[in-house]
């Protein structure tokens, strides 16, 4: 009795900690210091305690005897998206990240309403790996909800930070070599995902060439305007290569000294300038979509999409507004 009462105490505890969002990524997601000097591999929760994992199964398993919602039932996709994240989990020890299992989301279900067999999902700027694996972990959780198939791929320069090229690389924020990665030990640590080593101004062509699987989500973290402008080329690809709307992440643009003319704001007012039929848009009023646990949320305003207006797919409908009708309510 006295080890149950233990028990439950403990899972109160951390059940609280967690849920309220006091050791997820929005807060570490707008720190661009974080992982400066290395960006370790984490091999232990934030908690630092070993009952964690077993107290997270214990969590998804009380979130998934929530009754399941269905698809059929709702107006807009927005309530039956927000379920499937909450069976897949929050990864609220900072496994998974609730950002990049968002955008994954949206991009596995309009794939699969428009009937695309296979997608790909991006992360620019890898680090240490936490970010790359937590993106590794949602192909094999989503196969239960989704029929697409997800291809995940990292970029990264192997060697930290390319040294700044001018103010624009926020050279205040960051110095060359900063977050080296141990590739070795991360391959490791990855199922399916592709690590691609290497300048993304090199790089990137060469990924667009091998014709992958459409765009998604991606995850811009390169934290310079330089690196994040060349990785920008991926969204002005061939549209095949795209899904018609692409879920954007942008890891750098709240606080500090960010401003629009530097960092990844600049490359993304530059890319709007540049391309009559490709934008990238914040997406306003997130946070009336998302789950009520994330509504405070930093990356509902770091969350983007690059609009393909090109897309031969880019009017056909994407399954997020369900009936469209609208009946006059009863009566009292
Ligand atoms: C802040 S770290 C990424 C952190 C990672 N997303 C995470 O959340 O753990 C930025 C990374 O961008 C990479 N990077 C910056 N410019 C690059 C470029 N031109 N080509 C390839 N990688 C680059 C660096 O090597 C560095 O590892």
């Amino acid at each position: 009795m006295l080890l149950l009462r233990g028990f439950c105490a403990h899972f109160i505890d951390f059940y609280r900690q967690t849920d309220r969002g006091r050791f997820c990524s929005p807060r570490e997601a707008i720190c661009p210091r974080r992982h400066v000097g290395g960006s370790p591999i984490e091999t232990t929760n934030r908690l630092g305690d070993a009952r964690v994992p077993l107290l997270n199964r214990l969590l998804r398993r009380i979130r998934k005897s929530e009754p399941p919602v269905r698809l059929e039932d709702c107006e807009f996709a927005y309530p039956y998206l927000n379920w499937v994240q909450r069976c897949v989990g929050h990864g609220s020890y900072g496994r998974l990240r609730r950002h990049y299992t968002w955008g994954v989301i949206q991009a596995a279900f309009v794939a699969a309403e428009l009937k695309l067999p296979r997608i790909t999902v991006v992360e620019f700027g890898v680090a240490g790996g936490n970010g790359l694996i937590a993106l590794d972990m949602l192909p094999e959780r989503l196969a239960a909800f989704f029929p697409t198939r997800i291809d995940v791929v990292g970029f990264d320069a192997g060697a930290g930070l390319p040294p700044p090229q001018d103010h624009r690389d926020h050279p205040n924020l960051w110095s060359a070599g900063d977050y080296r990665m141990d590739a070795d030990a991360l391959r490791k640590r990855l199922s399916h995902a592709r690590l691609i080593l290497g300048d993304v101004s090199e790089t990137v062509p060469a990924f667009l060439a091998s014709r992958p699987a459409p765009v998604g989500f991606v995850a811009f973290d390169l934290d310079y305007y330089s690196s994040t402008a060349y990785a920008l080329r991926l969204l002005a690809a061939d549209a095949s290569l795209l899904l018609p709307r692409v879920y954007c992440y942008f890891d750098d643009i709240l606080g500090f000294t960010f401003n629009d003319y530097g960092g990844e704001r600049l490359a993304i007012r530059e890319f709007n300038q540049q391309h009559a039929d490709r934008k990238i848009s914040p997406i306003y009023g997130l946070r009336h979509q998302v789950d009520e646990r994330f509504r405070d949320d930093a990356w509902l305003d770091q969350m983007h999409l690059a609009h393909v207006f090109d897309h031969p797919l880019y009017g056909h409908p994407d399954g997020l507004v369900r009936h469209g009708r609208k009946p006059l309510n009863a009566t009292e």
